[in-house]
């Protein structure tokens, strides 16, 4: 009886310290809404937590964050959104070959947002000093004339810069 009643504190204890670190790792998304969106929009190629597919899309949990970091590589990020890429590319040593439609259908908020997601939630600490993307920026980015062909060519420069390959 006496160690019945054990076992069952000890599970709801268990229990109780599941709800705990489940709680905890929801406070530590620090961009919600854009991980909604993420998973709404993105996650069906790039998988939840962006951690890619082999053959379709690529991982979104190391480079992101460099670009943000870097002048150059910044624009990058809203540019795919906006614009879509498509043409052989290589993340971490694999190579990937399909399309990435375009988001431009998504308000600025939205692609602020789920960018940021992308660079400060799923990225470690590669994003360095960045500072989350702002609306205003994706309105700047959106009025660029630019087509994913000019995504896919800029890319080459920015990872060539980065020493990322
Ligand atoms: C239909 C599948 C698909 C969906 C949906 C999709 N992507 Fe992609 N994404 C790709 C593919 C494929 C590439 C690589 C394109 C290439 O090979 O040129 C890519 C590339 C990217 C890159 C560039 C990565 C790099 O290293 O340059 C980013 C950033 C990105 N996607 C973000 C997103 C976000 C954010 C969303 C949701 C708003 C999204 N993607 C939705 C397929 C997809």
């Amino acid at each position: 009886m006496k160690i019945d009643t054990l076992k069952s504190c000890a599970a709801a204890a268990l229990i109780a310290l599941g709800a705990i670190s489940g709680a905890a790792r929801a406070e530590a998304i620090h961009f919600p809404a854009g991980k909604a969106t993420f998973d709404a929009r993105c996650a069906v190629c790039h998988q939840a937590g962006g951690k890619g597919q082999d053959g379709l899309a690529p991982p979104l949990t190391a480079y992101p964050g460099h670009y943000a970091a870097s002048a150059q590589g910044r624009h990058q990020l809203p540019d795919t959104v906006l614009h879509g890429m498509y043409g052989e590319i290589r993340v971490a040593d694999k190579t990937y070959n399909f399309k990435m439609p375009n988001f431009d259908s998504l308000s600025d908020d939205e692609l602020a947002q789920v960018l940021n997601y992308v660079v400060f939630d799923l990225n470690g600490s590669s994003h360095g000093a960045a500072k989350p993307f702002t609306a205003a920026e994706i309105k700047a980015a959106r009025a660029k004339s630019m087509d994913a062909g000019a995504v896919y060519a800029q890319r080459a420069a920015v990872t060539k810069a980065l020493g990322l390959r």
